[in-house]
């Protein structure tokens, strides 16, 4: 909270700091109405930076209670204090600076720096928290050596927690308890972190591949002990992989990850001491669906992964934070690939792309993948730094192959060990090890906007060749005019009137940008000019073009294709995910009907789903998703202006339209699909499960007999998966009553599982049949809710406002106004939170004009609060705009 309007920072304005601190020796005390922090940094004058012997320090929210400097206390000439900083003046070379401060973690909402998490201590330092411990360089190019004591109860905080290794553990006269952790690698503060607590521990150990032995531990308060078993597994298995695929080795003696239940993100990747939000890594089968299963997974190895992109090598600035989340979001989600599906892994991420990125990117909040401005960096942590950020290192995988890839991260590592560096360095590493030219691809680190492009296609009898014209254009964003074309690696596929692939022979001469000439049947074309032609020879049919196989680049895609030839690709495409899009693009259609009239199942479509579900040689899961409907989100980004009604209802004709017309095969399928044997969360069964549940929930949509299955399923099930089908399927049911009578038999049987709760939260508020604002209004009073706790807001707020949209986008305003007080109430407690929940009214622009104004009369409101925090204030400013 401030006076003066908060500024923007930008990355043209980057110099090095004037000190480095080669050493950190922190104490806290942890005592029962506050903490003492003392900090003793080692100061040393950069040979490169300015000489004004000034160092001017970050911090917030801290009570200075002593300074001394070279073990003198400094005068009060000699340093000024403000709001956010401490400067002291006068200084040499050389120093030894000791900082007292005193916190109050019990009192932190705001969930950075240290804060009280139920009965423990732990810390958020990312990206901007460790400025709320100590004044300090708080920025990622300061890396030093920490040492950290900490000092407390020892029967109510037998476990206490730092970085690296505990070095001694000792008793002082006054009864209480001190524990040292050393830490040996250089780190940046924003890895730090801290933990006490009354928690339990579950062990295991690993020896990595030169045969060093790492002692790996999970820690949770008491009550989740039996949750710990799957994430240590996937840490184990992320620990492997990383050595297979990166030749990555892990490299401290102990591993620990302690798990959390307020927490503003899903987890933090500090050296030595990952910290979870409790959500992203508990489960046992009774509470956690496969999904979770799936979530944890990716997390965990997303934070492991870390160690090496992340926190070996780090970022110079924040505006490289995608070198670390782009990176790392590309390694988790070759992991996953590799334990799972590959393909349906392909098509969760696109999904995603589509439905959260490309909105963003297409908003208000727009900005390239690395920034050039931002006012606080906590909104920067978004869909277009991670996911999209991972698509980028996707294509240069795509470009180079996955050995020049591993050539090129190889030279990364190596080269940047121990260092604090730029995207920049990054592409150069890849460049160097293959001696390729990227500097046409870096255009898509710094222009924001999605890429449309337009496919027109003429097939030429007389010379048996396809004429294949290619159009890219970036959209303006905001303080982006005029983009230039981009480096677009499209991969695409031929294929023949009986479904095979052809031969792709690109005719040479035209293949101007391509970097080699080849035959093959799926290929990489370079798309690098505005308008490009390909020309693909030796065809005696015209071909069905496959384009953009599996996802090869994030751009909007406009190619006019019958649906009789999407049909044809839902069946025949050898590519897994353009089988699925060609499926998705055939349900737009359909939605897009339907909105206007009933609609009814074409019959060759009916056919080709049948077989679908009647091939049992197809993975289950992968069957599941080429018939799930696009949700109202990703509709909405493919309709323009957004009617959230017509959505619903045309999504919910073609639903009703499918269940009816494949009654039979769903109700087989579920039958063939029910399994007695024990629960695993392993990926066979989850692929059945996930075919089962869906058919399960057409199945109950068309039939009694549907709603009375989901009913036994619901009563019998030994596992989460099942038993939250079953009951997504009866408060889909129609029957309110039946509804109703379910939601309070499943609280009934989970209200001591705080995790479990939430799911209940926000199955209802996302629902589109029950999520209305009454029911909201209710929840948020429910003895189960807690304003201070980010799981309970997001189930609540954020699944009404991103699911329900029906009532979210209620046309009295209702829902935005709801929101609108939520961020209001939030922004004085936890802003980052605040920020957040904002999403939705930002993209006001795209809805109808009788809901688009009333959404920025909302964004008006929250703008015309006092005390606006950084966070809040530069969304709705932007949004405003
Ligand atoms: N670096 C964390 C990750 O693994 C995200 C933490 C960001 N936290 C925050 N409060 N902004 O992606
Ligand atoms: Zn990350």
């Amino acid at each position: 909270m401030r006076d003066a309007q908060p500024q923007s920072i930008y990355l043209k304005d980057y110099c090095q700091p004037e000190y480095w601190i080669s050493q950190t020796e922190l104490t806290f005390d942890l005592q029962d109405d506050a903490t003492v922090v003392t900090a003793v940094l080692t100061l040393e004058a950069n040979s490169a930076g300015a000489q004004s012997g000034v160092l001017e320090l970050h911090g917030q929210q801290l009570e200075l209670l002593g300074l001394t400097l070279d073990g003198d206390v400094l005068g009060t000439g000699r340093y000024t204090v403000t709001d956010e900083t401490l400067s002291i003046t006068g200084l040499a070379q050389q120093h030894f600076l000791t900082i007292v401060t005193r916190i109050y973690p019990a009192t932190n909402t705001a969930l950075e720096g240290l804060y009280r998490s139920g009965g423990m201590y732990c810390t958020q330092c990312e990206a901007e928290g460790f400025r709320r411990i100590t004044y300090y360089l708080d920025r990622p190019d300061v890396m030093s050596v920490f040492t950290t004591h900490i000092i407390a109860d020892g029967s109510r905080y037998p476990v206490m927690l730092s970085n690296g290794n505990c070095t001694a553990d000792e008793m002082l006269a006054d009864g209480r308890r001190k524990v040292t952790w050393l830490d040996p690698h250089r780190k940046p503060a924003y890895l730090f972190a801290l933990v006490a607590g009354d928690l339990l521990n579950k062990e295991d150990r690993f020896t990595t591949m030169s045969g060093r032995d790492v002692t790996l531990k999970i820690f949770v308060e008491p009550q989740n002990i039996d949750k710990t078993d799957y994430a240590l597994d996937a840490l184990k298995r992320s620990m492997r992989w990383d050595e297979e695929v990166y030749g990555r080795e892990y490299d401290l003696d102990i591993f620990m990850i302690v798990a959390v239940d307020d927490f503003n993100m899903g987890a933090m990747e500090n050296k030595g001491l990952n910290i979870f939000n409790s959500s992203c890594v508990l489960a046992n089968p009774a509470t956690a669906t496969d999904a979770a299963y799936q979530r944890i997974e990716a997390i965990v190895a997303h934070e492991y992964f870390h160690n090496w992109s992340g926190n070996r090598v780090t970022c110079r600035d924040w505006f490289q934070l995608s070198l670390k989340e782009g990176f790392t979001v590309f390694r988790d989600a070759s992991f996953s690939a590799d334990m799972h599906s590959a393909t349906v892994k392909r098509i969760e991420d696109a999904k995603m792309v589509r439905t959260v990125q490309f909105a963003e990117d297409g908003g208000p909040m727009a900005h390239p993948v690395q920034p050039d401005s931002f006012i606080e960096i906590a909104n920067f942590y978004t869909v277009t730094i991670y996911e999209k950020g991972a698509e980028v290192v996707g294509m240069i995988h795509k470009i180079l192959g996955a050995e020049g890839f591993r050539k090129g991260s190889d030279l990364y590592f190596d080269r940047h060990d121990g260092q604090a560096v730029t995207i920049h360095d990054f592409v150069a590493a890849m460049e160097d090890a293959n001696g390729v030219d990227l500097t046409l691809f870096k255009l898509w680190y710094k222009q924001a906007g999605t890429p449309v492009v337009s496919a027109a296609v003429d097939y030429r009898e007389d010379e048996q060749a396809l004429y294949l014209t290619l159009r890219q254009q970036c959209p303006d964003t905001p303080g982006q005019i005029g983009k230039q074309p981009m480096w677009i690696p499209v991969q695409l596929g031929l294929i023949a009137a009986d479904g095979q692939d052809l031969p792709v022979q690109v005719a040479p001469a035209l293949n101007t940008a391509g970097m080699e000439t080849w035959t093959s049947a799926s290929q990489v074309l370079h798309f690098t000019e505005a308008e490009q032609t390909f020309v693909f020879s030796g065809l005696a049919q015209p071909p069905v073009l496959s384009l953009f196989r599996d996802f090869s680049a994030p751009v909007k895609v406009e190619f006019q294709q019958s649906p009789q030839e999407l049909l044809f690709r839902l069946q025949h495409d050898s590519d897994g995910f353009n089988r699925w899009d060609a499926g998705q693009r055939l349900m737009l259609d359909w939605i897009d009907q339907a909105r206007l009239d009933e609609f009814e199942l074409p019959e060759d479509a009916r056919q080709v789903m049948v077989q679908l579900l009647t091939d049992e040689t197809l993975d289950p899961a992968m069957v599941s998703y080429l018939l799930t409907l696009p949700s109202e989100a990703y509709i909405a980004e493919f309709s323009d202006p957004v009617d959230p009604h017509a959505i619903h209802l045309g999504r919910k004709r073609v639903r009703l339209a499918m269940a009816m017309a494949l009654n039979e095969q769903f109700a087989a399928c579920y039958q063939r699909l029910v399994s007695h044997a024990e629960y695993q969360p392993e990926p066979q069964q989850m692929a059945a499960r996930t075919l089962k549940n869906l058919a399960l929930s057409y199945w109950s949509v068309a039939s009694d007999a549907g709603i009375r299955q989901a009913l036994a399923q619901f009563g019998s099930t030994d596992n989460m998966t099942d038993q939250m089908a079953a009951l997504v399927a009866l408060i889909n049911s129609g029957d309110d009553e039946l509804a109703q009578q379910s939601l309070d038999a499943f609280y009934q049987q989970w209200q001591n599982d705080s995790l479990v709760v939430n799911q209940w939260l926000s199955v209802q508020s996302g629902s589109a049949d029950l999520g209305t604002l009454s029911r909201i209004q209710q929840l948020l009073e429910h003895e189960a809710f807690d304003w201070r706790n980010p799981n309970k807001i997001r189930s609540v707020i954020g699944a009404f406002a991103n699911q329900a949209l029906c009532h979210f986008h209620a046309v009295d305003g209702s829902g935005y106004e709801l929101l609108a007080d939520a961020i209001i109430r939030l922004n004085a407690t936890n802003p980052q939170i605040a920020s957040r929940l904002l999403t939705p009214l930002t993209k006001w622009r795209r809805l109808i004009p009788e809901l688009s104004e009333q959404m920025k009369a909302q964004l008006e409101r929250v703008a015309a609060q006092p005390d606006l925090s950084r966070d809040v204030y530069e969304v709705v400013s932007k949004s405003l705009a």
